[in-house]
């Protein structure tokens, strides 16, 4: 493989296989991040596990990434995972919501170093697969704690971490600390994942020299095509985004079930749009439509208005 790996991160109602499927069409990635799959859901055979467990388009590539805040049902979901295809499974160490932290899980386990040893120690024994964490800098800009934290892991079989680095409850708006990535990989025999506020395909290129390798998340929806780019795979010279959006739609009612169309066709716009100058206007026209083909409807309309907005630059 060319260069260092290029990721899709774990993002709720984002990266499910319709989104995989629209980057495996551009020439994929070298890993797809499920978006965080609830372990108490998943052992109790919640309604929706299947689809969320759906490790198309290409399986070996894919990352099963778990949440809850009990050891326990994070070894059962691993053990219970096990005889799936997959490239690893991953702790989630860094949501912030509040009803996630609530319960002891994301990142509320980098609250004790102990804690959370003790659970890796458990799930590590349940498989013999890559086990990876994705965490935060903690819930305070205190290195040596993420340091002291992350050789735990690592002591416990944690085979490569991914660092957010922001802390616990930061939202976007501050950038993130790159620097603490740098810093945490020279302090670890791991590999680290960079990840955070990459916007482009040079800045992917450009970042992958300070860590092992980059996961982007928001800029994989807004250009799907952006892993490509970096790569220097070809493309078009000018990307289509109606068809983009028409063959995300179609996947999307083809790969998950009724009941979340809805909710993830928005949130995929929600990135998807800000390839438009009109942003806000498309994601408030799309925002008021229950169904897909009405969304669909909605933006034939708006390329028609403005064919201007219908293509972006893609290939060299
Ligand atoms: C809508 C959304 C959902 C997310 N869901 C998850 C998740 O399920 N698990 C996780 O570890 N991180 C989650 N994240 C965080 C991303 O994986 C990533 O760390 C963050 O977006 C920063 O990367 P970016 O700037 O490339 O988007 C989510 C982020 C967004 C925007």
């Amino acid at each position: 493989m060319m260069g260092k790996p290029f990721l899709l991160a774990p993002m709720a109602e984002i990266s499910h296989r319709a989104l995989r499927e629209l980057i495996a069409g551009f020439g994929g990635c070298d890993e797809y991040f499920s978006e965080m799959i609830s372990a108490g859901a998943l052992i109790s055979g919640g309604r929706y596990e299947s689809w969320y467990m759906d490790n198309e388009p290409e399986p070996e590539k894919f990352v099963y990434q778990l949440v809850s805040g009990n050891a326990e049902r994070l070894a059962n979901a691993v053990s219970f995972l096990e005889p799936y295809e997959c490239a690893g499974f991953d702790i989630n160490m860094g949501c912030s919501a509040p009803p996630i932290i609530r319960t002891g899980g994301g990142a509320q386990w980098m609250s004790s170093i102990d804690t959370a040893g003790d659970m890796i120690a458990r799930v590590r024994k349940r498989t013999k697969r890559r086990l990876s964490v994705k965490l935060r800098i903690g819930f305070a800009y205190d290195f040596d704690y993420l340091v002291s934290f992350c050789k735990r892991l690592e002591d416990e079989g944690v085979e490569r971490v991914t660092l957010h680095p922001r802390i616990a409850r930061e939202k976007f708006k501050k950038g993130a600390n790159w620097e603490y990535t740098g810093m945490l990989r020279k302090q670890l025999r791991i590999p680290v994942v960079g990840n955070g506020d990459i916007r482009s395909a040079a800045e992917m290129n450009r970042r992958s020299l300070g860590c092992d390798a980059i996961m982007i998340g928001r800029l994989a929806v807004q250009k799907p095509w952006a892993f490509a780019q970096a790569r220097g795979l070809p493309l078009p010279g000018m990307i289509d985004l109606e068809d983009v959006a028409a063959r995300f739609l179609d996947m999307l009612a083809k790969c998950q079930p009724h009941e979340f169309h809805k909710s993830r066709a928005r949130r995929f716009f929600t990135y998807f749009c800000s390839n438009f100058k009109w942003a806000n206007y498309v994601r408030t026209l799309l925002g008021r439509e229950a169904g897909l083909s009405a969304m669909r409807n909605v933006l034939e309309g708006f390329f028609r208005e403005n064919p201007e907005e219908r293509f972006a630059p893609g290939g060299a």
